[in-house]
C-alpha cells in the first residue's frame, strides 16, 4: 500500500513505529522499497556517501533533482523524501517555496526535508500552503556543521534542550508533518516525542522516537571513512562486495570467466 502523510499519522496515533533508510538510485530503492521500508529518504548525505565530499554543503538543488527521480522511479510503496540542499531554502521564502517545487516537479518526491527550527519556519508555512509537504530536521543539522565546530550531540545542556523543545514546537506550528531528530540525548528526544503530535523520526536520539532513519551505507558496512556510535551495522556488505570482486578478478584473470554457461 502506498505510504503518505497520512500513514505516518497513523503509524504514530497507533503508537507504532515509522522505518526509514537512505537511498540515492534506482535499484536501490527498489531493493529497500520491496523490502517494506516506509518511507525513502534521498539525503544530501548523498554529498558524503556517494559524492566523496567531506561535508553536505556542497550538494546542488541538481543533484537532489537528478537523485530523487531515480529513486522515485524505483518505488512502489515507500513515501519518498527528498532534501533540501544547503542554501535553497535559507535565502528567502521565496526560493524555498521555488525549490521546493522543483524538488516535487522534476525530483517526483512525495514531501521535502529542511533542517532548522524557528528561523525556517515561515519558509515551511509557505511551502506547506502550497500543498508540499515538509518534514523538518532538529538538533544536529549537518548544514550547519561549521556553526556547530563539528559534528556534536546537541541538547546536552538545560538551554539548548529548551530550545530544541521550542523548535520543534515550532516546527509543527509552522505546518511540518513530522521532524527528524538527529544526535539528540534520548531522554531529550522522548520528551519532544510526547510533545508533538507529529511524528518524530530519530537518528541517534534513543528508541523513544516514532521512527528510525539511517543512512544505508552505514547500516550495511558499505562506508567507512567514519563511523558514528549510534550507527548499527545489520550486515556487512561492503566486505561481501569486495570478496565478489575479488573473485571476478581471479577468475577473469585465470580465464574461469566467462565459461560456456555466459557466453553466446
Ligand atoms: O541527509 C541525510 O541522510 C539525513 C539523515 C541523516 C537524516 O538528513
Amino acid at each position: 500500500m502506498k505510504n503518505t502523510v497520512s500513514t505516518f499519522k497513523k503509524v504514530k496515533e497507533n503508537k507504532q513505529k515509522i522505518t526509514m533508510l537512505t537511498a540515492y538510485d534506482y535499484s536501490t530503492a527498489r531493493l529497500f522499497d520491496d523490502a517494506g521500508v516506509d518511507s525513502i529518504l534521498v539525503g544530501d548525505s548523498l554529498g558524503n556517501v556517494i559524492l566523496g565530499y567531506e561535508d553536505t554543503l556542497s550538494v546542488t538543488m541538481e543533484d537532489m533533482i537528478h537523485h530523487g527521480a531515480a529513486v522515485a522511479r524505483g518505488v512502489k510503496n515507500a513515501l519518498v523524501i527528498v532534501d533540501m540542499p544547503f542554501m535553497s531554502y535559507q535565502t528567502s521564502v521565496y526560493d524555498a517555496v521555488y525549490n521546493a517545487g522543483r524538488i516535487m516537479k522534476e525530483g517526483r518526491a512525495g514531501a521535502v526535508k529542511l533542517e532548522g527550527g524557528a528561523c525556517v519556519c515561515p519558509q515551511i508555512k509557505a511551502i506547506t500552503e502550497c500543498g508540499i509537504p515538509v518534514v523538518g530536521h532538529l538538533g544536529l543539522t549537518p548544514q550547519s556543521v561549521n556553526a556547530f565546530g563539528g559534528h556534536k550531540v546537541q541538547g546536552r545542556d538545560d538551554k539548548s534542550a529548551k530550545r530544541l523543545i521550542d523548535d520543534a514546537r515550532k516546527v509543527e506550528e509552522a505546518g511540518a508533518f513530522a521532524v527528524v531528530l538527529e544526535c539528540v540525548p534520548a531522554k531529550l528526544a522522548e520528551t519532544i516525542t510526547k510533545e508533538l503530535s507529529i511524528p518524530t523520526i530519530g537518528i541517534g536520539a534513543g528508541r523513544g522516537c516514532d521512527g528510525q532513519v539511517l543512512v544505508y551505507q552505514d547500516m550495511l558496512g558499505m562506508f567507512s571513512d567514519y563511523t558514528p556510535k549510534f550507527v548499527k551495522q545489520f550486515a556487512n556488505v561492503g566486505e561481501i562486495i569486495k570478496e565478489a570482486v575479488k573473485s571476478y578478478i581471479n577468475e577473469v584473470a585465470d580465464g574461469v570467466f566467462p565459461d560456456e554457461e555466459h557466453s553466446y
